[in-house]
């Protein structure tokens, strides 16, 4: 039974040798090397470019600008991500069409050159000239500037009520109101974004390390006026991704068009700095929210009014964090809703845990808060308030283990021992805090399709167009194969990351073990069947040779039935951590995480629990030192490089013990799986700041904390 085991992952070994070959490390013959020159204003009209300087530099090749640049049709906006078909652009603003500036660092030029040093040289001596007007900035204060949510996952129609809030929180006993806002956030991987584009006359070949091929694909069709077919796009190996190389941007776009003014292969890689430009970010978020209960732990009504920034193109939430609290406590009334706010920013995009990681946080910010009022042990409130079906939409649970989550927690964590008093806990002259919050987040499983190869000497050969971007996919597909048919996941191949291959779902929102699992299942299942492996004592080989054939191939195409109007199906946990805190400076750290979840069933522990490590790392960033600053005098991006924008590192990390909970699922999809991809980044940040109210007693309402934020 391959399913369960941690195997150690089987790309590993390519990567750690070097001959992993990542989307930019092809370098077809004659291609030509991409330089983007960026705006320095957030918001006006480009009066001139000079690019003379430039253009008779040793090397270069060609200055694409919005005066030369080819005319685009339309890109549909992504709002459909659960339709591998669906549509893909990041925004409806296409690059370098026309001299307007709406965000800063958006791109005026691309330089091609017979060298990425030469286009690099090039680049710096473009001189751009601006007319600079006023950029409109996130300011919650302004509401006249909201702009309806008019699409937001497809999933928000306006205002979320049940009951009567209202009346319920004014006969509240308990009332706890406050102001919630989390920051700026770039995914910034470690592999940069970059496109090698290649045209063969009118069909085009794209290398781009991506989330989402088919996406990719269908959106350059859509904007350049092709055949889907006519478009390969391949992404074998991605170095990070997190909801940020989900779509279709604006590098691709030009990278395809310059490769097709040149006759020749583009090779794009876009600078560090232009991670903060136009490949999307976690948008920024205010919300006014509060809780009603009583005296003894019963929450009544709970609102949220979440304001979010949209850039001045398009109003698309991709932050909405009003979902995840409708379903997780038994509270008969609430209120949910959001509203945007149109700035001279770049367009946001899904990143881990897009919605539930700032709307976890309020929530769980709320019931702490409710917790220490009451002088309840937070732990009890939440068991209080359990909701015995999801209250939103009245279904039972599928499956639901956050009552287990807490118990497993607490022993590992040792909550026996919390004091509830402020400054209770010490050691070694630091105060200690402690703080526990919940995690959820939605199963979510989309048609997907696989393809199954068995060959004579018994190798088996999996394929289809889901990805790995670090989460462990091309492991999970072998052993689920392996699994099935009984054999050991070493003999098996995997091929991913390529349209040429059966459809699969973009790797996001956590559904891929879901979806692509269950594909690979059943075409292993249907490949079993054709090899009838019973009368050759299970050996795939023998079964294979005895059909005379090179190959016996099965395909399976999967999509979920009707569970989801059956059931409610969430994954759960608990995070339980301590921080510690000097008393004088403030400066805390946490050094102790517990994670306990309940995701189903768990394909590969060792990659499943890398991805909550990486959920955990997102929280504390955003918890304690990631913040993108703009410039309230002009708009411009303040830190676009890794020394100013502070990435949580092995040093800010605490002890981590995860743990998951044996979850058997029969209704979730077959295999049983939920995802885990971003579990790990929900509610842990408002586990964080209540352990600093604990140590300190003062509340963190304001993501990232800083110590002046507490002194404050
Ligand atoms: Mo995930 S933010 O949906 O890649």
């Amino acid at each position: 039974m391959a399913i369960g085991l941690s195997i150690p992952r089987i790309d590993g070994p390519a990567k750690v040798a070097g001959v992993a070959r990542y989307a930019a490390d092809h370098y077809p013959d004659g291609v030509a090397h991409g330089y983007l020159v960026p705006a320095t204003i957030a918001r006006g009209r480009i009066v001139s470019i000079d690019a003379s300087a430039a253009q008779t530099m040793p090397g270069v090749i060609d200055i694409l600008t919005h005066e030369n640049m080819d005319r685009l049709n339309p890109l549909s906006l992504y709002v459909t991500p659960l339709d591998p078909m669906g549509a893909s652009g990041q925004q409806v603003r296409l690059p370098m069409q026309d001299d307007r500036i709406v965000h800063d660092l958006e791109y005026v030029a691309l330089v091609l050159a017979d060298t990425y040093e030469a286009a690099q040289e090039a680049g710096l001596r473009i001189v751009v000239e601006y007319e600079a007007e006023e950029a409109v900035q996130f300011d919650y204060e302004r509401t006249e500037a909201h702009t309806p949510v008019e699409t937001i996952f497809g999933t928000l129609e306006g205002e979320y009520t049940r009951g009567d809030p209202d009346v319920a929180m004014a006969e509240s006993a308990v009332r706890i109101e406050g102001t919630f806002d989390t920051p700026i956030l770039h995914h910034n991987p470690i592999e940069l974004h970059a496109t090698l584009a290649q045209w063969d006359g009118d069909r085009l070949d794209v290398r781009e390390p991506t989330q989402w091929v088919l996406g990719i694909r269908n959106g350059l069709a859509e904007t350049f006026g092709l055949r889907p077919d006519d478009v390969r796009v391949r992404s074998e190996y991605v170095g990070g991704g997190f909801g940020g190389k989900g779509l279709l941007a604006p590098h691709t776009i030009l990278a395809v068009a310059a490769a097709r003014r040149l006759g020749r292969p583009v090779r794009l890689v876009i600078t560090r700095a232009l991670e903060f430009s136009a490949v999307g970010f976690r948008a920024r978020t205010h919300t006014e929210a509060a809780l009603g209960g009583t005296r003894d732990g019963r929450i009544n009504a709970i609102t949220m009014h979440m304001l979010a920034e949209t850039p001045v193109f398009q109003d698309v939430a991709f932050e909405p964090g009003v979902l995840a609290p409708r379903h997780m406590y038994a509270n008969e009334h609430m209120r949910a809703d959001l509203a945007l706010h149109a700035c001279n920013i770049p367009a946001p995009v899904p990143m881990r845990a897009p919605g539930e990681a700032s709307g976890m946080f309020v929530l769980e910010s709320l019931v702490n808060d409710y917790a220490a009022e009451i002088g309840m042990d937070p732990v009890e409130v939440r068991r209080i308030n359990r909701a015995e079906r999801n209250p939103e939409n009245g279904l039972p649970w599928s499956s639901n283990m956050l009552m287990e989550s807490y118990d497993r927690g607490a022993e590992m964590f040792g909550w026996a021992d919390y004091t509830p008093e402020v400054g209770s806990m010490t050691r070694d002259g630091k105060l200690i805090g402690w703080g526990m919050a919940s995690a959820t987040y939605p199963m979510i499983r989309t048609i997907s399709a696989a393809r199954l190869r068995a060959y004579p000497d018994g190798r088996v050969q999996v394929a289809c167009a889901a990805h790995d971007i670090g989460t462990g996919m091309y492991t999970v597909c072998a052993q689920v194969a392996a699994d099935t048919l009984g054999i050991d996941p070493s003999g098996v191949e995997v091929l991913l990351g390529d349209t040429n291959l059966p459809i699969a779902p973009a790797a996001v929102a956590a559904q891929s073990t879901a979806s692509v699992g269950t594909a690979v299942q059943a075409a292993a299942r249907s490949l079993r069947q054709q090899l009838d492996l019973g009368g050759v004592g299970g050996s795939i080989g023998e079964a294979v040779r005895r059909t005379g054939r090179a190959s016996v191939e099965a395909m399976s195409e999967t999509r979920p039935g009707d569970e989801y109007t059956r059931y409610s199906m969430y994954a759960f946990g608990a995070n339980f951590v301590e921080v510690e805190v000097d008393p004088i400076t403030l400066w805390a750290q946490p050094t102790r995480l517990v994670g306990v979840y309940a995701g189903g069933k768990v394909v590969n522990p060792t990659t499943a629990r890398s991805q909550i490590i990486g959920g955990a790392v997102f929280a504390i960033g955003m918890a304690m030192t990631e913040h993108t600053i703009r410039d309230p005098r002009n708009g411009r991006t303040a830190n676009p490089d890794l020394g100013l924008y502070h990435m949580p590192v092995q040093a800010d990390m605490p002890e981590m013990r995860f743990e998951f909970l044996e979850e058997t699922d029969p209704h979730v999809n077959p295999l049983g799986a939920k995802g885990l991809g971003e579990l790990g980044g929900v509610g842990l940040q408002a586990a964080i700041t209540d352990a600093m109210r604990h140590a300190t007693g003062r509340r963190v309402r304001y993501l990232p904390y800083t110590p002046e934020a507490l002194f404050a």
